[in-house]
């Protein structure tokens, strides 16, 4: 699988590298805003071909999926003009701005029958299935309570500051923590409370989030921009605890029995930078004639960016584009 990389930044850098050593799948071409970053980049990288616009590399017949790095505000019109022109797209998180451009391109693709997809690392990631293997096996009972932590001291970057760049730390990082509990356990939601600290740009810069959801389960969530934490994330049932170093790329699993006696530690496989798995599951569904993974269907990406409009709404942090 050929792949293009919208935007020569810091994403997209990781993902070439990544690229490199990722079996069956080929960075082939880089598109920047500019022709001397997209050559700069391409050479860095080793790849083979450069564009100086997006639409550009849209046009290369041999792209086989477009891979969309650029801040949260510049996910959607790229993604539009590649589903029209018939390119699968990956897309990173936080897929779009709102719910509003989601629904729009989610509606284009299945319209078009042109696949594209979210990248959410972790969704794709083996940790997943051994995690929620523990569960199904009952290894920890009935789950009772969910908590997931990611914070970065990122303030420094601007799309993770700016408004019109849909910065804060919901789309940046809270998503992750989110998509967690999720994973673990896709009951409907019963309530949700939140706490927030905003900028001064007016974008949530720390937050609690807390959901009651059906079945008795409660998901406790902390994301913050302005700190680093210790972003670990646990299970905690009627068995015993799981607990998940760390909450945005597992490394060490642990499991305890009732009474906190430790049982084992489950080893994720090596990986190359764990971003490998997305680009695996996404040609597997196309290989397959999919429109959508199925690690991530459209209807989840839908729903959390429903969740994070709702949650942003009770916060007042708005984005030009709402
Ligand atoms: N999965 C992960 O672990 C992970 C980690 C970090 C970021 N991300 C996600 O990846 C995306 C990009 O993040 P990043 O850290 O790579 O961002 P970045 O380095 O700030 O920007 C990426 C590229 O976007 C392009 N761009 C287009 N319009 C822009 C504008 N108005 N201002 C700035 N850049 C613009 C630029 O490329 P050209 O100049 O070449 O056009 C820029 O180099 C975001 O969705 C972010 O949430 C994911």
């Amino acid at each position: 699988m050929n792949v293009g990389i919208i935007g020569a930044g810091h994403i997209g850098g990781k993902i070439a590298r990544t690229l490199e050593w990722t079996e069956g799948v080929t960075a082939i071409a880089v598109g920047s805003r500019s022709q001397e970053k997209a050559d700069a980049f391409a050479k860095e990288f080793r790849i083979p071909r450069s564009y100086g616009s997006y639409t550009a590399l849209l046009e290369d017949p041999d792209v086989d999926l477009v891979y969309v790095a650029t801040p949260h505000s510049h996910h959607f019109d790229v993604t539009m003009e590649a589903i029209r022109k018939g390119k699968a797209c990956l897309v990173e998180k936080a897929f779009m701005a709102n719910a509003r451009e989601t629904k729009a391109v989610l509606d284009l693709a299945k319209e078009k029958g042109v696949f594209v997809a979210e990248a959410i690392w972790t969704r794709y990631q083996p940790a997943r299935d051994i995690i929620n293997r523990l569960i199904s096996y009952g290894r920890i009972g009935k789950v009772i309570q969910i908590s997931a932590t990611l914070s970065h001291g990122v303030m420094h970057l601007p799309r993770v500051t700016r408004p019109e760049l849909c910065g804060g730390t919901l789309l940046d990082i809270g998503l992750y923590p989110l998509n967690f509990v999720r994973m673990v356990c896709d009951n409907p939601i019963e309530k949700i409370e939140s706490q927030c600290v905003l900028s001064d740009e007016g974008v949530d810069i720390s937050e609690t989030i807390s959901l009651a959801l059906e079945g008795g389960v409660l998901a406790v969530i902390q994301s913050s921009v302005c700190c680093e934490g210790f972003n670990t994330a646990s299970i905690a049932g009627t068995e015993g605890t799981i607990v998940i170093d760390n909450t945005n790329n597992p490394k060490r699993i642990k499991v305890f029995a009732k009474g906190g006696r430790f049982i084992e530690e489950i080893a994720v496989p090596e990986n190359i930078s764990g971003y490998e798995y997305e680009f695996w599951a996404c040609k597997d569904a196309m290989e397959k004639g999919l429109i959508e993974p199925p690690q991530m269907p459209h209807s989840e990406t839908l729903f959390l960016m429903e969740l994070m409009d709702s949650l942003r709404k009770d916060w007042g942090v708005h984005y030009p584009m709402d």
